[in-house]
């Protein structure tokens, strides 16, 4: 078998053999095929798509490319959730303290930031001393003794997914339905998990924005989960805005830790109650959604879910006190406050807009290697509706280099967009499929 005849099938329109599949995940971590020939399969396949054979041998080719997750002795039910990728989403630092507080085991692989979209092991690394890179028995040991972990892909579990999710990043071959299924579903195949919650984004800054596809591709996410045993749920959210106000991993934490202490904004409680009471009736810790989400909002509201938060830093090498976390946190050199170019209703905030201003502030990547600035965002000032006066500051920028500043600007005129009225309100949770 050679890898050039099988990305010629793909770009061809053929279909693909299990086999075929298998041969390029498995020789490419073997380092016999090379990054530019996985690139173009990626492309080709990010073009002509994969069928469901394909998706599904894609899926177990990079489950199988490590170990997986094992807790014999734990018979607590463990029930993990993912999104889909967004802007300002911090909903899993909420979120998992929460359900884990409830007494339901989360163990969590996350992804880094990709294209305009944060990721939360990028977040999670902006608190000081936090390590992302539990090895398999470290994972394991925290789960068996806090009931919560949340790691990244490592060289043990999945390291498929680690490598293609880079270089899918780096080659604009993230939006793609059958890619995202086979990413998402072989990292939470791998965590050992009864059930799952999918937030499928939909809106300007997912990845699949129109609501008809971002339906199926929370569909297929919830079959393909199936088919390796977990229970599985989708939320569809409006991902038009960035969530709650801040974007950037540093600015985000904060906004996590404030939601854990009941301050947060919103739109953010709304999702991370939604999507924590799904997990609570998934894992047996309760009887309906509206219990579920009860019960996560008394979790919230007691503080026992920022003790739990507390304790995942603790486990996972943080040297940072919860009561003082929110000063340790890096901070950017400079900020600067954006005004409103005219006055009216804020009809749009685009998400991808805002994404990519913080991208370019330095809170994501343009290349698989560069490194990420953990202070660098956006602070929203006014979101979708807001009424404006010409000058009003919309947004602050945290950076630390003037031409980061100057790029950033750039994405800004189009991101906030106005109205003589006040828009029509858009719902933030769309749907739940599939409980
Ligand atoms: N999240 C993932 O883990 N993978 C994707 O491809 C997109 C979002």
């Amino acid at each position: 078998m050679r890898a050039v005849d099988i990305i010629r099938k793909k770009r061809d329109g053929q279909e693909n053999t299990r086999e075929e599949i298998q041969f390029l995940i498995q020789r490419h971590l073997d380092s016999v095929v090379p990054d530019y020939q996985i690139a173009a399969w990626l492309m080709a396949a990010f073009i002509r798509g994969l069928s469901d054979n394909e998706m599904s041998a894609l899926t177990r080719a990079m489950v199988e490319s490590g170990k997986t997750v094992q807790l014999p002795s734990m018979t607590l039910v463990k029930v993990d959730k993912h999104s889909t990728g967004g802007v300002g989403d911090k909903t899993s630092l909420v979120v998992a303290p929460i359900v884990a507080a409830a007494g339901v085991v989360v163990p969590m692989i996350s992804g880094r930031a990709l294209g305009h979209t944060g990721g939360t092991l990028d977040k999670l690394e902006a608190i000081p001393g936090f390590r992302t890179d539990l090895s398999l028995e470290e994972f394991q040991a925290a789960l068996r003794e806090y009931g919560l972990a949340l790691i990244g892909q490592t060289a043990e579990l999945n390291p498929a997914d680690r490598r293609l999710y880079a270089l899918r990043d780096a080659t604009a071959t993230v939006e793609s339905i059958p890619l995202i299924v086979a990413s998402i579903i072989s990292k939470k195949a791998v965590e050992g998990i009864d059930a799952l919650v999918l937030d499928v984004k939909t809106g300007y800054g997912a990845f699949i924005q129109e609501q008809g596809a971002s339906r199926q591709l929370a569909l297929r996410l919830i079959n393909a989960a199936q088919e390796f045993g977990i229970r599985a749920a989708a939320v569809l959210s409006d991902m038009s805005q960035p969530l709650g106000n801040a974007v950037g991993n540093s600015l985000e934490v904060a906004e996590a830790v404030r939601t854990l202490q009941g301050k947060g904004p919103e739109d953010l409680v709304e999702l991370s109650l939604e999507i924590a009471g799904l997990m609570l009736v998934l894992g047996g810790a309760a009887e309906s959604h509206d219990a579920g989400k009860e019960l996560a909002r008394r979790k919230m509201e007691t503080g026992v879910a920022l003790e739990k938060f507390a304790d995942l830093l603790f486990s996972q090498g943080s040297v940072a006190d919860i009561r003082r976390l929110l000063d340790e946190l890096p901070r950017s050199r400079h900020v600067y406050e954006y005004g409103s170019p005219r006055e009216g209703y804020l009809a749009e905030c685009r998400a991808d807009q805002i994404g990519w201003a913080s991208v370019a502030l330095g809170a994501g990547r343009d290349r698989k290697e560069a490194k990420i600035n953990a202070a660098a965002g956006i602070e929203l000032l006014k979101k979708r509706g807001a009424p404006v006066r010409e000058g009003d500051a919309l947004a602050l920028l945290h950076y630390d280099e003037a031409g980061a500043l100057e790029r950033a600007l750039g994405f800004l005129p189009a991101a906030f967009e106005f109205s003589e009225t006040p828009p029509p309100p858009r719902p933030l949770v769309q749907e739940i499929l599939g409980c």
